[in-house]
């Protein structure tokens, strides 16, 4: 791809000046550049059209470049390329008999970590993981899990003679030229191997301290013999593999056209080829979690980096391809921005900041890889996660623009998340504004009295969601909240008798998006601030009321009678549900069929029958609106068989008009029932039939303690987390 780029960017370029150039990278995936649902018989290399193109977008902004996608078995897949390519439209499209997608993005957090996969048992295998960023994460995952860790990379441990008693690049570069008479460049080469050696002993060092019995091989990831030799001695030192960590990758920057064949093989070989090699070596070890250092260049392009984003974009298709073919294994392709480290030199740093891109530290980003591997959570439904510095600008995906309608967006390709970026004063919350503080305990919210799992008081998501949109309305008075997005559960506030808890709402400085303000709302324990819930609201003129359901009740009839039809459901209060009197909100339940269910919500208890000191006479959202379709999700997990399930995350709420006191029919759309996730789609509507809100990607955690914890709802102890 590179060496015909290089010869074709002389033709393109005068025809962009004299008449307009297209370029169009196709792939011939799933339709959906591999995340599409149907079978994986295609190859991830094929994704390598997609870092070139998008590349050459930046590199040549006057050409219209796009990357189209055909599913293998769609025979008529090269007249709707034909179609697609007449027009201007979004660069990175897949078509397929069923339509035309555009991949897209969706922000989201990273949510409360759940059940571990990995334990003291598992074995961890990291290639690149002995020095630079990759090492922050090998060795946050070894903490975290205390797995045994096998290293790959090329540097050799021993250091020569000569470097004994040089403790830094200007000594060890006198050392040699003093011992061994070579020239100055030879030495600088020798004093940054000597470098890494002692970067890589001192990671070795680092494991044993945390308790991971680990060891090293040396070998060049390029060299398939060589790999899967290193690969077969630490599994047997160290026992069959659980865990691939694969961060080899080396930049080698030029534009196309002064590309060089053999730079583009140094950099796609150690990272897209190596992979390749490694899952076919560890084809029979019971791998689990497959955790993969890509580059958000991979996903957005850069220019100057044709092969390393070719080879990034192969390594995101790779997670979306191995999900595919062993669904048992948790595999991502993490898309990071810049690290404040490893390949990001003080040049390159200066250029992130230039363009508004903080720099990632190196310990929060290994945090996070360890947190979202080795777990189960939320994000278990995505393959590809961008991951940059808070605050940090988005690369624009580059797009011509035209008369072509956009395409609906492919539902959750990538995800960005933020993690707090070096020196980041957003991360400190002294930055944000306070909008309330609260004491909270079971006496001045009697409610919670009614919401306890495992003998303590929770406090409920749709209590906190209340919080958040009042804690962004206080600050715009006269506006409605019109959406609330992202909302996260960070970590359960749990309360026992006696104890109380100082909750402190901050909110961020609004912005503009589009014709509405948005902030960003965080509730925090005010002692420890650590955050419990977030979201962002957005606030201003709401949508109208749509005409048609999102979510079509399998019996439309019934709905215009108001009564409900399906096989009813017992909420069963007391069995089922642990909910006490004071979040009783199910009237009727009705499944109709496996993914499909229709609900009588009650009209919610004023806010001062729930707590004292409301912040409010009236409630904004509705909690008994919002915690039913919880609670419709916990029945609909025990009817397919799981104790339950509590909810982590929800893409979008968005409002239309006010709940009804009188109470709210609810449709509920599961889009997927477990092992350990539950996501609905969800649709509320007045006693008029007028559609009041719509909830997208509910998405609840589904864990075996929690029959326990449902069945051990009374508060039993004192104190408090
Ligand atoms: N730093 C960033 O800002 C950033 C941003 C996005 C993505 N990433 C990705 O993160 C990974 C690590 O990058 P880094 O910044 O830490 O770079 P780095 O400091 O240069 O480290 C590169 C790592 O890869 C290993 N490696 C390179 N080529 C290899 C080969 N052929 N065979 C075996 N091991 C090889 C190196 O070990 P040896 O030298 O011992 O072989 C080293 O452990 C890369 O995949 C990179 O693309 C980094």
């Amino acid at each position: 791809i590179a060496s015909w780029l290089k010869a074709c960017a002389g033709s393109l370029l005068s025809a962009a000046a004299t008449g307009g150039a297209l370029l169009a990278g196709v792939g011939r995936l799933d339709g959906a550049w591999g995340r599409g649902a149907a079978s994986a018989t295609w190859a991830p290399e094929q994704a390598a059209v997609l870092g070139a193109v998008k590349t050459a977008a930046w590199e040549w902004p006057e050409v219209c470049v796009r990357a189209v996608d055909l599913a293998r078995d769609d025979r008529s897949g090269w007249q709707h390329l034909a179609d697609e390519l007449g027009f201007y439209g979004p660069l990175e499209v897949g078509v397929s008999p069923i339509g035309v997608v555009e991949l897209g993005l969706e922000r989201v957090s990273e949510g409360a970590p759940g059940e571990p996969i990995l334990g003291k048992e598992s074995v961890i295998l990291a290639v690149g993981g002995a020095r630079g960023v990759t090492a922050a994460g090998v060795l946050a995952l070894a903490g975290q899990t205390g797995a045994p860790v096998g290293l790959i990379g090329r540097t050799p441990l021993e250091e020569p003679v000569w470097a004994t008693g040089s403790p830094d690049d200007t000594s060890l570069i006198r050392a040699c030229v003093a011992t061994t008479g070579c020239t100055l460049r030879q030495a600088q080469e020798q004093a940054q191997r000597v470098l890494a050696s002692r970067e890589a002993r001192a990671m070795l060092e680092e494991l044993r301290r945390v308790g991971s019995r680990c060891c090293y091989r040396s070998a060049d990831a390029a060299d398939a013999g060589a790999l899967r030799k290193a690969v077969r001695s630490i599994r047997a030192e160290l026992g069959p593999i659980h865990a691939l960590v694969h961060g080899a990758g080396v930049l080698a920057d030029a534009r196309i056209d002064q590309l060089d064949p053999a730079q583009c093989a140094r950099v796609f070989e150690p990272k897209a080829g190596a992979l390749g090699v490694l899952l076919d070596e560890l084809a029979a070890d019971p791998l689990r979690v497959v955790a993969i250092y890509g580059s958000s260049t991979g996903r957005f392009g850069r220019a100057g980096q044709l092969p390393y984003a070719m080879a990034n974009a192969t390594l995101a298709a790779w997670a979306a391809r191995l999900r595919h073919d062993r669904p048992g294994i948790r595999a991502f392709c993490f898309d990071w921005g810049p690290f404040n480290g490893g390949m990001v030199t003080p040049g390159l740093a200066s250029l992130f900041a230039s363009e508004g891109v903080g720099l990632i530290e190196p310990s929060s980003g290994g945090e996070m890889l360890a947190r979202v591997s080795a777990c189960h959570s939320h994000l278990e439904i995505e393959t590809e996660l961008v991951v940059l510095a808070h605050g940090s600008a988005l690369p624009v995906p580059v797009r011509s623009a035209g008369s072509h309608p956009a395409p609906p967006p492919h539902p959750a390709v990538a995800v960005v998340a933020d993690l707090p970026g070096a020196g980041d004063p957003d991360a400190d919350t002294a930055s944000r504004d306070t909008a309330f503080e609260r004491l909270v305990s079971v006496a001045s919210h009697p409610c919670l009295e009614d919401h306890v799992l495992d003998g303590k008081a929770v406090l409920p998501l749709a209590l906190g969601m209340e919080w958040m949109a009042h804690a962004a309305a206080s600050g715009q008075p006269g506006l409605e909240i019109a959406e609330l997005a992202d909302i996260a559960v960070m970590q359960g506030l749990q309360l026992g008798l006696g104890l109380e808890r100082r909750v402190l709402a901050v909110t961020s400085l609004p912005v503009r998006v589009d014709d509405r303000v948005e902030e960003a709302v965080e509730l925090l324990g005010a002692d420890d601030r650590r955050p419990l819930f977030r979201a962002r609201v957005r606030l201003g003129r709401r949508d109208p009321s749509p005409r048609s359901r999102h979510i079509e009740a399998r019996d439309g009839g019934e709905l215009a009678t108001g009564q409900l039809s399906g096989e009813a459901w017992e909420p069963g209060y007391g069995s089922s549900l642990f909910h006490g009197s004071s979040w009783q909100a199910l009237e009727q339940v009705r499944f109709q069929g496996d993914d499909r269910l229709v609900a009588l919500v009650r009209g919610c208890l004023a806010p001062a029958s729930m707590m004292r000191s409301p912040l409010r006479g009236h409630w904004l959202l509705d909690p008994w609106a919002v915690d039913g379709l919880f609670q419709v999700m916990i029945l609909a997990a025990q009817r397919a068989g799981h104790p339950g399930c509590l909810p982590t995350r929800i893409s979008q709420l968005r409002l239309f008009g006010r709940f009804d006191p009188a109470g709210s029919r609810l449709l509920v759309h599961l889009l997927r029932t477990g092992p350990h996730i539950m996501v609905a789609d969800a649709e509320w509507e007045d006693p008029s039939g007028r559609v009041v809100a719509q909830a997208r990607g509910v998405e609840c955690v589904i864990d075996a303690s929690l029959g326990r914890a449902f069945r051990k709802n009374r508060i039993l102890v004192t104190g408090g987390t």
